[in-house]
C-alpha cells in the first residue's frame, strides 16, 4: 500500500462518475471533463450510431451529447445509472424532458453563449438570399463573368424594409438589434408579448403571426421546436407572404413545412429562402437543393471557434456541477427538479 495521499488519490479516480461524450467538441470542454469524470469519447466527425449509443450509455452517471443524439425514453431505459445529461445545444426539442424528470435526470444546454453569433449568422443567411451572394459567387467560380452588367443577379434591398421576428427570446431579440443598423421596421410574434418598454428599446412592434407574414419583407424564425410550432409555416403561412419576402430559418428545420417551401419557392409564391436547418437532416426536401433561389447552410449559426468552444465548457460544466458538486446547473432546463434533488443548492 502506497502513502495515504496516494491512496486517497487512487480512490477518487476509481469513484469518478462516468461519463459518454457522443462527438467530437473543442478540446477545451474535454479538459474540464477529464478533470472529473471517466471519460468515454466518440470522436468521429459522424453521428455515434444509435445501437452503439445504447450500449455504450448503460454504465455511464452523464452523457454531454449533441443535437442529432435523440434523450428518449429508449435512451433512459438503457441507462439505469444516468443522473445527468448535458446537451452542446441551446435547443434541447431532441430530450424528452420530462421522461428524464421522472428518472431524476438533470438535463442542461447551452444557452446564451450562441445568441450573438446566431443572430449574425441570420443576418448572413437574409443577406446571401436577398442579396444572391451565393449565386453570384457560383458564377464568378464557373469563369462566367465577362463585365459588369446592369441586369445582373438582381435582388432586394434589405435597408428599410420590414423584417418579421418569429419567436422573440434571447436570439430573436438579437436579431431586431441588428435590424436598427439596416433601418428596418420591425415586427414580432411570440407566445407572449414584452413589456411596451422592451419592445421600445428594440423598436418592435407586437402583432399575431397572420400579420405579421402579411406585412414582413423578411420573415425570420426564431422559436422552439414544440407541437405547437410544428409546421407552423406551411402552405398557408406561405399564401399570406408576400410575393418579394425571403424566408430565414436558423431555428429548427420542422418549423417550416419543408415541401411546401419547395412549392412556394418553385411557383414565386416568395422570392427566396435562407435556411440553416431542414426538416428531416441531415436530408432536404425533394427538390431544394437544386432551386437557385434558397441558400443553405449546413446547421452553422453557431459555428464559430469562440462560441462553440464556449458551449462546450458550459456542457461540461453542467455535468461537473450535478454529478460532482452536487448543485443545480446554471442552465439546467428543469429548475423544478434541480429544487428537488439539490434542496440546499
Ligand atoms: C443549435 O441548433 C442549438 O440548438 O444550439
Amino acid at each position: 500500500m502506497g502513502p495515504p495521499g496516494r491512496q486517497l488519490l487512487y480512490n477518487r479516480r476509481v469513484d469518478r462518475p462516468k461519463v459518454l461524450v457522443t462527438r467530437a467538441i473543442p478540446e477545451e470542454a474535454f479538459a474540464l471533463l477529464e478533470k472529473h469524470f471517466k471519460l468515454e469519447r466518440y470522436d468521429k466527425h459522424a453521428a455515434m450510431p444509435r445501437a452503439l449509443l445504447l450500449r455504450r450509455i448503460r454504465d455511464k452517471d452523464g452523457l454531454l451529447c449533441i443535437l442529432t443524439d435523440k434523450v428518449d425514453v429508449e435512451l433512459l431505459e438503457a441507462a439505469p445509472r444516468l443522473k445527468a445529461v448535458a446537451t452542446y445545444s441551446v435547443g434541447f426539442d431532441h430530450v424528452d424532458v420530462k421522461a428524464c424528470a421522472l428518472r431524476r435526470v438533470v438535463v442542461s444546454n447551452t444557452p446564451g453563449v450562441l445568441t450573438e453569433t446566431t443572430a449574425d449568422f441570420t443576418w448572413a443567411l437574409l443577406l446571401a438570399a436577398s442579396r444572391r451572394v451565393v449565386e453570384g459567387d457560383a458564377f464568378m467560380r464557373a469563369g462566367r463573368y465577362k463585365g459588369w452588367d446592369p441586369m445582373m443577379f438582381l435582388g432586394g434591398d434589405v435597408h428599410g424594409k420590414t423584417l418579421g421576428i418569429v419567436g422573440f427570446g434571447r436570439i430573436g431579440q438579437a436579431v431586431a438589434r441588428r435590424a436598427q443598423g439596416f433601418g428596418m421596421k420591425v415586427l414580432y410574434y411570440d407566445r407572449q408579448r414584452l413589456f411596451t418598454e422592451l419592445e421600445s428599446q428594440f423598436g418592435a412592434r407586437y402583432c399575431e403571426l397572420d400579420e405579421l407574414l402579411r406585412g414582413s419583407d423578411f420573415v425570420t424564425l426564431h422559436c422552439v421546436l414544440d407541437a405547437s410550432t410544428f409546421h407552423l409555416i406551411d402552405a398557408r403561412a406561405f399564401a399570406l407572404m408576400r410575393r418579394s419576402a425571403c424566408l430565414v430559418n436558423a431555428a429548427r428545420g420542422p418549423i417550416v413545412d419543408e415541401k411546401a417551401l419547395v412549392a412556394a419557392l418553385r411557383a414565386g409564391r416568395i422570392r427566396g429562402a435562407g435556411l440553416d436547418v431542414y426538416e428531416l437532416e441531415p436530408k432536404t426536401a425533394a427538390g431544394l437543393s437544386r432551386l437557385r433561389n434558397v441558400v443553405l447552410a449546413p446547421h452553422l449559426a453557431s459555428a464559430s471557434l469562440e462560441t462553440r468552444t464556449k458551449m462546450g465548457l458550459m456542457a461540461a460544466q453542467g455535468l461537473v456541477d450535478a454529478l460532482v458538486r452536487r448543485k443545480a446547473p446554471e442552465h439546467a432546463v428543469d429548475r423544478e427538479l434541480c429544487r428537488e434533488l439539490f434542496p440546499a443548492a
